[in-house]
C-alpha cells in the first residue's frame, strides 16, 4: 500500500520528523527557510498533505492555486491567521491547528514579560552587563509592583486561562473579557467583564491572548489603550496584528503605558525597530510556545492529526471558516 506523501515545511524536531517518517513519504525543508508562494504551489503538485507553520502564508490566490494533489495542511501551530481558511473550505482542503499543547508555555512567556517590562529588565540587565552598575540609592530602578494588582486579560481562550492561573500564582486581581462568559469553574476566580472597555478600565496590567480574526484585528486602538488606568503594562503574546502599533508607542511617549511586554508584532519576522529605543519595552522575538517540550508536542499534535485524516477519520483539530 502506498504511504501518504507529506512536506514538512520547516525542519521541526528530530522526534517529530522520525514519528513522521515512519508512517509518511516526508519531504523535509531541511534549509530550514520560509517557501515562496511559487515554491509553496510547486510543491503541492508533489504531495498529499503539509505540515505548515505560521511562516508559510497561504492566502487565497496561493490556496487557489495548490495542486488538486493537496488534501491537508495540518499547521504547527495554534494560530491560524497565516491560512485563509474560507479559501481552503471551498476548494475542500482539509486544515487543522495544534491548541492546548502551547498554552502553558505561551502563558509562561506572558508571565515573563510582564515581569520583565514591570520591573525593568531591559535597563537591568544592561546595567549589570556593561558594568554601568557602579551604584546604589533606594531610588534605584523602583519598578512597578505586580503582586496583588489587577491583571485584564483579553481572550479566556486556553492560553489566557493559563494566564489567569499563572496571575492568581501572583495573588493578582483577575479580570477578563472573551466573546462568552466561562464556566464559573473555568473561571479562576477571574472576573468577567462583557465589553473590552470595561475590562480596560481596570486593567492595571492588560495582556493579550485572542487570536487574529477579522474581528479583533486592530482592536488595541489609541482610544482603547486611553482607557486603561495611567500607568498601565501591556502585554502581547498573542499576535502583532491585534495592535495599533502607532498608538501604543504614543502611549509609552505619554506615560500612559508605564512599560510594556511583546513577542509579537505587526511584522514578523523583525518587529518594529521604533520599539527598540524603548527601556521600558521589553521583546521576545515570538518565542511564545518554544521549549522542546512543546515543540515536540506540536509536532505529535500535527501528526496525530494527518493520521486521523489518512485513516479516513475525522482529525481532532479541525479548522471550520470563522463564523
Ligand atoms: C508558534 C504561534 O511558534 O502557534 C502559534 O499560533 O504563534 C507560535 O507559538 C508558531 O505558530 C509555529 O508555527
Amino acid at each position: 500500500m502506498t504511504r501518504p506523501a507529506v512536506w514538512i515545511a520547516r525542519r521541526l524536531p528530530d522526534a517529530v520528523l522520525a514519528r513522521a517518517a515512519s508512517s509518511f513519504d516526508v519531504i523535509v525543508n531541511e534549509e530550514d527557510r520560509p517557501y515562496s508562494h511559487a515554491e509553496i504551489i510547486a510543491m503541492s503538485a508533489k504531495v498529499d498533505g503539509i505540515v505548515a507553520c505560521h511562516s508559510e502564508h497561504f492566502s487565497a490566490d496561493v490556496v487557489a492555486a495548490l495542486d488538486a494533489r493537496v488534501r491537508i495542511v495540518a499547521n504547527y501551530s495554534v494560530g491560524t491567521d497565516h491560512c485563509d481558511i474560507k479559501a481552503f473550505s471551498d476548494r475542500g482542503i482539509t486544515v487543522t491547528n495544534t491548541p492546548d499543547v502551547l498554552s502553558d508555555a505561551t502563558a509562561e512567556i506572558a508571565l515573563l514579560l510582564m515581569l520583565g517590562a514591570a520591573r525593568r529588565a531591559v535597563e537591568g540587565d544592561r546595567m549589570v552587563r556593561t558594568g554601568e552598575w557602579n551604584f546604589w540609592s533606594p531610588s534605584f530602578m523602583v519598578g512597578k509592583q505586580v503582586t496583588g494588582q489587577r491583571i485584564g486579560i483579553v481572550g479566556m481562550g486556553r492560553v489566557g486561562k493559563a494566564m489567569a492561573r499563572n496571575a492568581r500564582g501572583l495573588c493578582m486581581d483577575v479580570h477578563y473579557h472573551n466573546r462568552t462568559r466561562l464556566p464559573e469553574s473555568d473561571e479562576y476566580g477571574a472576573t468577567y467583564h462583557d465589553s473590552l472597555d470595561s475590562l480596560l478600565q481596570v486593567s492595571d496590567f492588560l495582556s493579550l491572548h485572542c487570536p487574529a480574526t477579522p474581528e479583533t484585528r486592530g482592536i488595541i486602538t489609541a482610544e482603547k489603550l486611553a482607557l486603561l488606568p495611567d500607568g498601565a503594562v501591556f502585554v502581547n503574546v498573542a499576535r502583532g496584528a491585534l495592535v495599533d502599533e502607532a498608538a501604543l508607542l504614543e502611549a509609552l511617549d505619554s506615560g500612559k503605558i508605564a512599560a510594556a511586554g511583546l513577542d509579537c508584532f505587526v511584522n514578523e519576522p523583525g518587529g518594529n525597530p521604533a520599539f527598540a529605543t524603548y527601556d521600558n519595552v521589553f521583546m521576545l522575538p515570538h518565542i511564545g510556545s518554544s521549549t522542546l517540550d512543546t515543540r515536540n508536542a506540536m509536532g505529535f499534535r500535527a501528526l496525530d492529526n494527518l493520521d486521523a485524516f489518512f485513516a479516513g477519520k475525522t482529525p481532532g483539530d479541525l479548522v471550520m471558516p470563522h463564523r
